[in-house]
Parts: structure tokens; sequence; C-alpha cells
């Protein structure tokens, strides 16, 4: 097939390979490799379940899911990757399976001179993670010797810091810190990849990157969906656990870390650790006042009336969980000292999106500053991570036509609205990585730990205080309570971009119109 001499020979073993995260993300994004020639050369896929399947049954299923690739995948790249894919039937609790499991992938060695290198991606909840990795170590197949082990894991990596720890001894009693790859999909996105080159590839950028010019940052993951099936799930994480400790704290060490001395997995990952040690503690005043925490109730978006949290399905009618959070955060260390940070992420929120906006301090009072009749914005540099990704420059300029006035002008570079460019999805980035060996894109152990002390603070104040959760309505921006929270700064959430793009109405809240006028 493929074909990208120089990656490895190696064997994808995926277990939970009949459930979700397989079906909508594996192996569209194996398909996407396949397309794109980034498989290796000698390479195959066994998909692990406990149901009883053919292997043209499974290939039939992955043709199939194929199909949920957003980019174009060829056919015949796809067929070639399918017929390399086979079924190993297993529970995973039966220890004597993992013999066969042995064997079968030793049939697959000769059959593919894949020399022994395997990818254990565990695509299974985190309970499983112990047993399958000690039953690998137990019939050697994790040795690491003559021949590479790599394992997978994805999100949640614990509950809170005692059960990350837990699992984390898990893993790593087999596969060592080196060899074990936990996913955090946002890392596999383009723009935050983008991230690093726009900070320290740019003079225009990197100067200004600090308290001195940098009046707020803004990070946004909003979602327009509700808690659907995953009930259960929710109810034992809550948006803080579920997108805070992950997503929009790796967010954050990427805006604010310092540039690594080389870009290699340890240079990069130190630094995101120091921004994370650098974080100022909450302590149980500040989380009552730097944290606000919502629940949305009955409502309607896109003109259809949703059901409030407490109705869905296997939720507790009286949950105090929350869908909802916003927080000011603070770094304490020589770049960004006194710059706030506010993070908020919801379900149910009037528009699906993720970005970042950098706000500039403003000029002195003087010159055009001082006209009463210019409408002068902010400098603001948005990065755009979805949808839509690209970044979004504001400045200002003269209105044209006018002797004097200014106002607001922008640059914006979508990215993903190239023509014949089929960004890479998540997923695809990072199997290649793993494939590779690199683990750039993956949270190291102390980033993890560092993660859920900090996020495990709130919850106890959260537990401690035992207070009523906000309600707000469904499509709207959440409780009013995080308006104030910027309101006390003079400050104000900046609608996503998104928005702009919208043909319908959305919720303004008492949120800005800063961008309001600025359509394309
Ligand atoms: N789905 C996503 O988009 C997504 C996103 C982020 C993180 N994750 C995480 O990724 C992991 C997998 O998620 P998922 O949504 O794919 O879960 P899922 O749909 O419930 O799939 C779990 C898989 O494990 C298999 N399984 C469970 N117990 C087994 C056993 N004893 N022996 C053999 N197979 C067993 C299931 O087989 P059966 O089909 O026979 O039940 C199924 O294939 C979870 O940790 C989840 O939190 C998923």
């Amino acid at each position: 097939m493929v074909i990208s001499p120089d990656l490895e020979p190696c064997i994808l073993v995926i277990f939970g390979a009949t459930g979700d995260l397989t079906q909508r993300k594996l192996y569209p994004a194996l398909a996407n490799l396949a397309t794109k020639g980034f498989l290796p050369d000698r390479f195959a896929v066994v998909a692990v379940g406990r149901r009883s399947k053919t292997d043209s049954i499974v290939r039939e299923e992955a043709r199939h899911a194929a199909g949920f690739s957003a980019n174009t995948v060829d056919i015949k790249a796809r067929d070639r990757f399918l017929k390399r894919l086979h079924y190993f039937q297993m529970d995973f609790d039966n220890r004597e399976a993992y013999q066969g499991l042995r064997a079968f992938l030793a049939q697959l060695d000769d059959a593919y001179q894949t020399q022994g290198n395997r990818i254990f991606f565990l695509a299974v909840a985190p309970q499983y993670f112990g047993t399958i990795a000690k039953d690998l170590h137990f019939h050697g197949m994790a040795t690491n010797v003559g021949a590479w082990q790599r394992v997978v894991v994805e999100k949640p990596f614990g509950n809170d810091l005692t059960s990350a720890r837990q699992l984390n001894t898990q893993l790593t009693k087999t596969f060592g810190e080196q060899r074990v790859y936990r996913i955090d999909h946002y890392l596999g996105k383009e723009m935050l990849q983008n991230l690093m080159v726009v900070r320290f590839a740019n003079t225009l950028f990197e100067p200004l990157w600090n308290s001195r010019y940098i009046e707020e940052v803004q990070i946004t993951v909003s979602e327009t969906v509700g808690v659907g099936s995953r009930g259960p799930y929710y109810e034992a994480a809550g948006a803080l656990r579920d997108m805070v400790q992950n997503h929009m704290l790796q967010l954050l060490t990427l805006i604010a870390m310092e540039p690594p001395v080389a870009l290699d997995a340890d240079s990069v990952r130190d630094e995101k650790v120091k921004v994370l040690r650098s974080l100022r503690p909450l302590t149980k005043a500040a989380v009552t006042e730097q944290v606000v925490r919502g629940q949305y109730g009955p409502g309607s978006i896109d003109g259809e009336t949703v059901l409030g949290y407490r109705q869905e399905e296997r939720v507790d009618p009286a949950s105090n969980t929350d869908t909802y959070v916003a927080l000011e955060l603070y770094i304490d260390n020589f770049r960004w000292s006194g710059v706030p940070f506010y993070l908020r992420t919801g379900k149910r929120l009037p528009v699906r999106s993720a970005e970042i906006v950098i706000r500039f301090r403003e000029q002195p009072g003087v010159l055009y500053f001082a006209q009463k009749h210019n409408t002068l914005g902010p400098n603001l540099l948005v990065i755009k991570i979805q949808p839509e990704e690209g970044i979004f420059l504001q400045f200002n300029a003269r209105k044209p036509g006018t002797q004097h006035t200014i106002t607001p002008v922008t640059m914006d570079y979508c990215q993903n609205c190239l023509e014949g460019l089929d960004s890479p999805e998540a997923y695809e980035r990072l199997l290649a990585d793993v494939m590779r060996g690199d683990s750039t894109l993956f949270t190291r152990w102390d980033e993890v730990e560092y993660a859920w002390d900090f996020v495990d603070k709130i919850s106890h104040v959260w537990e401690e205080m035992e207070t009523e959760i906000d309600i707000y309505s469904a499509g709207s921006w959440g409780p009013r309570a995080a308006e104030r929270l910027l309101a006390r700064n003079g400050h104000r959430w900046l609608l996503p971009f998104q928005c702009l793009l919208s043909d319908r109405p959305i919720p303004l809240n008492e949120e800005s119109k800063i961008r309001e006028g600025i359509r394309r």
C-alpha cells in the first residue's frame, strides 16, 4: 500500500474495536493516512473485540466508518488498508486469551514482516487499562526488547488525582513513561500545532507576547450539544473534569509557555509543565470569586426546544453537575504577571466553537484615542481552532474617504477554507506520531498530575460549599455570573468568531459587540 518508507514496520492492535471511538475516529483516520501514503509499508491492524466476527465483517464496518472522514478518501488506498485489517476475538478479562493474541500477532509478523513492533491502542474504558497492560506484560508482549511496543490511551485519564495516579502506575509498570502515549485530541488539532509556529516564527507577535502588551486572554470552547446518552459518565465528571483538566489547560499552556530550547517532546513538555506550576493556586475564597459553574436548563437552540440537563436520560433530577465553567486564572511568572486568562466551556451554548482571543493593550489615550468621533477597537489576535481553522487579526486604520475617522479593520486567514486542502484530522496526526515514536503532542504524566491537582482543589471547594448550581437557559451564553466575572476587571467576553459567520441570530446576552460589524 502506502508508502512511507521512513516509518518502521508495526502492527496496530486496537482493543475495543467495536466501540464508538474506533468507528468514528480511528478507522477514518487510518483511511486518511492510507490516502496520503502515511502508513508504514510493512503494516497491519488487528481489531480486538469480544463479539464473534470475521475479518470480512470487520473490514465492511471499517469501510463504512471511513465514510465518516471529513476528508477525501482514496478508495484504492482505503481498500489496501482494509486488506491488512484482521479481527481477533477475546474478552479482556480472560487471561488465557492473551496467549492466543500473542500467537496471532506472531503469525501476522511473518505475513507482513512487522518485526514484533506493536502499538496497543486501548480504545476501552479506563477500568481495563490495568488488566490489559498487566496481561500484555505477563505474556511477554511488552518487553520492548528487540522490538518496540507502545501503548495509547484516551481521556479520561482518571477522575481525580488519586485515580489518575492509580491508572498511571498500572500503565507505567508495563510500559514506562516513555512508551505511554496519552491522547488529548485537542493537541492533534491543526491550529494548536500552528500556535507554536505563529508565536515563535513571527517577529510580529513574540516580542509583544507578555503582560506589557497583552491585556487579557480568552479561551472559549463551546458546544451546542447536550449530554446525550453519556449521562452516567457526565454525572461523575462534569465540565471541569471533562474539559478544563485536559483540553482547556492544554490550550492555556501552549499560549503561555516560554520558547522551548528545542522542538523535541521533552523540551516542549518541560515548558508546558512550567506554566502549570506557575498557575496561581485557587484558595477557597478565590474559587468563590474566580470560578463560575453552571448547568443548562431547558431552552432552545436553532429554534429547537431542548431539555434541561436534569431532564436528560440517566441523570439525577436533582443533579448539581456542572455543564458550564468559567474561570479567571493568573500565571505568576515574569511574562504573565497580572494578565487574566479567562477560560470558559459549556454545553448547550449558542454555537460550537473553540478559539483563543489575545487582546492587546490600548495605546495611551492621546492622538487618535483622544478623539471622540473615532471608534477604535482593540488589537485582537484570534486563533480559530474549530470549526473554522485559522487566524484573525484586528487593527485600526483610517476609514476610506474620511479625513481622520479611524475604524477597526481585519485580516482573516482561514486554513480549512483553502481549496483542495484536506486539513488533517486530529487522530490522523496523532496516530502517525505514535508510529514515528514522537510524543510531543501527547501529555506527559507530570502535566496530567499538575492539571488534576489544580482542578481537584476547585472540586473540593465546590463539594464543601454545597451551594445550588447556577442554571442557565440552553441556547444562552451561560450564567450571568460569568459576565460579572469579567466585568469586575472592565472586560467582556468576546463573541466567538463563529457567531459572525452565522446567518441566524445569536443571543448576545451582555457580550461585547466589538466584532459584530465585522462580517465577510
Ligand atoms: N467515543 C469517543 O469519541 C471518545 C472520545 C474521547 C475519549 N473516549 C474514550 O475512549 C475509550 C473508548 O470509548 P468508546 O466511546 O469507544 O467506548 P465504547 O463505545 O463503550 O467501546 C468500548 C469497547 O470496549 C469493548 N469491551 C468492553 N469490555 C470488554 C471486554 N471485557 N472484553 C472485550 N471487549 C470489551 C466493547 O465491546 P462491545 O462492543 O462488545 O461492548 C467496545 O468495543 C473510553 O475510555 C472513552 O472514555 C472516547
